[in-house]
């Protein structure tokens, strides 16, 4: 089974994803990770992040193993690494040179101890549109741009990273725009995506929507 999660920054992609792959013992795949681990690779090596042949070939060298290793670094989640990934998203050669590596995922989904596992949870912006096309269950979550900046910096202030909301909303407003206006898959939902509004919803309230559509498939 091959679930697929798409919308925009802080909607709740990566909670719903990882509850739902803990609860149907899915594989998961966060696809924000291979361009923040190129828009980061481009960051260190001190290079313009407009510089598409750069970009290109970091993200034609990119493996598993060592975007995992990259995920480890200070700047990979924070507002560099995001900005930097959308950055480098935006070009079309980038996100060819990244579409098998996350396909191939979903002919062999494992979980993070390489053990095989009968399916996946894809989390992102085109891996319901682009992806995975054919996927089971296609969902877009989406929430106002407010919440959305809130729950971010929150999970900042969490993590000890100094900065205000209003920054954060700037940047995620930003970010979004970049992403939904960009040519090459940008920020959609598939005709047949689910889309649910996670502004005003608890994370059980989604899960147990998102349940009970996994649950008719059977
Ligand atoms: O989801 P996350 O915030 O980690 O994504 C970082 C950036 O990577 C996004 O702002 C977006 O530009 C890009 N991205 C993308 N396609 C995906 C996943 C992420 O373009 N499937």
């Amino acid at each position: 089974m091959i679930i697929t999660i798409d919308g925009p920054a802080a909607a709740g992609k990566g909670t719903l994803a990882g509850a739902l792959a803990e609860k149907y013992k899915l594989a998961y795949f966060d696809t924000g990770m291979v361009y923040r681990a190129v828009g980061l690779q481009m960051v260190l090596s001190g290079a313009d992040l407009q510089d598409q042949t750069k970009a290109t070939e970091f993200a034609k060298k990119l493996t598993f193993p060592e975007m995992m290793k990259l995920s480890a670094h200070k700047d990979f989640r924070s507002d560099i690494g995001g900005q930097a990934a959308s950055i480098v998203s935006a070009i079309p050669d980038v996100r060819s040179a990244l579409l098998t590596m996350q396909q191939n995922f979903a002919l062999n989904p494992v979980f993070a101890d390489g053990t095989k596992a009968n399916g996946a949870v894809y989390d992102g912006r085109d891996t319901g549109t682009v992806v995975c096309p054919d996927a089971d269950l296609k969902i877009f979550i989406t929430a106002s741009s407010e919440v959305r900046a809130k729950r971010r910096f929150d999970e900042f202030s969490a993590k000890g990273i100094n900065t205000t909301y209003e920054k954060v909303l700037s940047d995620m407003k930003e970010r979004d725009e970049r992403d939904s206006k960009r040519s090459a898959a940008p920020l959609k939902p598939a005709d047949d995506a689910v889309i649910i509004d996670t502004s005003s919803l608890g994370i059980k309230e989604v899960l147990a929507k998102v349940c009970s559509l996994i649950d008719a498939l059977k």
